[in-house]
């Protein structure tokens, strides 16, 4: 799915229960009504809460991306319309309206309790927390492999949820990267399996020799292709010579161009438009690279520590000790208030992964168009497929951050449209005004250089 999808099965089940909420609380009105001793005003206070509670879940289903509906969903809105059917039961039983509750509740009722000890149950297996991750000052100490991975899960998708807002890390993974089995519409694959991949990959006969040679430095970033023990020596792992899983993954970050998964390169697969993971704007130290990885290696079986082969991070290993104290990153929402240089600007919010942008160092992302807008806006606007509301080039920069929907810029050297939906939605909650105007007025000027 791309980023920003929500899923639609469950906010149409969601306001299906609302409904259903609002005919239980008419039902139970209906029959306080007709019979007398029945203390209407209670139970129809409880019927009230319910319909008030279910709008709101469903409401609140409109905030969440894809994966947070579904654990809502099981979470929350499955618990209330248990409730509701349970003390439903409990009127007709207690007011002695009908001996036995009417069918449509008891046979509602066994599949929400099927549904709720299936959720129970996997709520129950081993799965991802939410407390706060070890900190890197801490890796003097003692470090389990859970607490490594955790704090590659956390490089990845932040220590905590902001509402309104998809989790992203220090790492930026999410913002291209879907993980879970299935998710498979966008435009990078899916790492649901990447461990298992890492080990077939580096037998592929295309691994041997496209679009660099094992045994060539891809151009780039220097970085020897598939050659282990020539990795810097600050990521270099200990051991053998010989290529496993771990390289892989290493080179993925370290090198992506070194291999690009068919279908998902430019320039019929020879160049990859991820970023250098190691390096600006992203820059992850080794400590922290090889967390990604032993997260990577682990969690498509939450608990199970055996597939990860990267070394835990020792006090006395001079790497740990070249660490920065730990930032408190990933910990507060993305936002800049614009009294940020500019490039400082453009690097927290991420768009350096996707765009080239001249005038902005390390800016060579290519999953969107270079911003070129002081040529390319006016050109959008006069496009007869443009449909958007901007009548110039600052509107039409704002427009695209705002609403990056409102056109979707078609890229003539793919012969097709930019991918729609791959740029976050959801800019305006992370810019204040001045940043915002700040950064239209820089993003309108930029045009080819020299
Ligand atoms: C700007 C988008 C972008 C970001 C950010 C990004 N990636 Fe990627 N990634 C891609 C694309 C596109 C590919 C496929 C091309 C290739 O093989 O390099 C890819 C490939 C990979 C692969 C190889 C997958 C396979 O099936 O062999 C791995 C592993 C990977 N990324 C991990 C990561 C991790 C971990 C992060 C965060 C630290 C990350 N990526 C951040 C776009 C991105
Ligand atoms: C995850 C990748 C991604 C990120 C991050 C991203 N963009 Fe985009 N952007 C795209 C894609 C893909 C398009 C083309 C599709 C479209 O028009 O919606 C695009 C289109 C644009 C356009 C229209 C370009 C044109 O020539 O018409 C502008 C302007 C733009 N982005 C600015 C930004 C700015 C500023 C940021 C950071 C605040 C940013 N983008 C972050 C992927 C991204």
């Amino acid at each position: 799915m791309l980023p920003e999808q929500k899923d639609i099965l469950w906010t149409f089940l969601s306001m299906a229960f609302t409904v259903f909420a609002l005919y239980a609380f008419i039902n139970v009105v209906r029959h306080a009504r007709e019979r007398e001793g029945v203390n209407g005003k209670f139970w129809g206070t409880v019927f009230a809460g319910f319909l008030v509670i279910s709008f709101l879940e469903t409401v609140h289903m409109f905030d969440l991306v894809q994966g947070e509906q579904l654990l809502f969903f099981f979470k929350y809105i499955v618990l209330t319309v248990f409730l509701l059917l349970l003390s439903w039961g409990i009127f007709f039983k207690s007011e002695k309206i009908e001996d036995q509750s009417p069918p449509i509740i008891r046979g509602f009722f066994f599949w929400m309790a099927v549904s709720v000890s299936l959720a129970g149950y996997t709520n129950w297996l081993p799965q991802q927390r939410s407390d706060p991750p070890p900190k890197e000052t801490a890796i003097a100490g003692d470090l389990t492999m859970e607490e490594y991975a955790e704090m590659g899960r956390v490089i990845v998708f932040g220590a905590k949820q902001v509402a309104g807002q998809k989790s992203i890390g220090k790492g930026q993974c999410p913002l291209c990267h879907t993980f879970d089995p299935g998710d498979n519409i966008g435009r990078c694959p899916n790492l649901f399996g990447v461990e298992e991949r890492s080990h077939t990959r580096v037998k592929e006969e295309r691994y041997a020799t496209s679009p660099v040679k094992i045994g060539d430095a891809e151009p780039a970033t220097g970085v020897v292709k598939g050659k282990p023990d020539q990795i810097p020596a600050a990521y270099k792992r200990a051991g053998s010579p010989d290529l496993i899983g771990e390289d892989y993954l290493r080179e993925s970050l370290m090198c992506p161009t070194c291999y690009v998964v068919e279908g998902y390169g430019k320039e019929g697969d020879t160049k990859s438009p991820m970023p250098v993971i190691s390096k600006p704007p992203i820059s992850l130290s080794p400590v922290e690279l090889n967390a990604v990885i032993a997260w990577l290696q682990s969690k498509d079986n939450p608990g199970d520590y055996s597939k990860v082969t990267v070394p835990l991070p020792t006090a006395g290993s001079g790497q740990a000790k070249e660490e920065k104290p730990a930032e408190d990153e990933g910990e507060k929402p993305v936002f800049v208030t614009g009294n940020e240089p500019i490039d400082e600007m453009i690097n927290t919010l991420g768009c350096p992964l996707c765009h080239t942008i001249p005038g902005v160092e390390g800016a060579v992302g290519a999953l969107g168009p270079v911003l070129h807008e002081k040529i390319n806006a006016p050109k959008r606007i006069k496009d007869p497929n443009y449909k958007g509301k901007a009548t110039n080039t600052k509107e039409y920069v704002k427009e695209s951050i705002l609403t990056p929907s409102a056109f979707v810029v078609f890229n003539e050297e793919a012969g097709e449209s930019f991918p729609d939906g791959l740029m976050p939605q959801d800019f305006k909650n992370k810019l204040s005004i001045d940043a915002l105007d700040k950064l239209v007025d820089f993003i309108s000027q930029t045009q080819p250089q020299g």
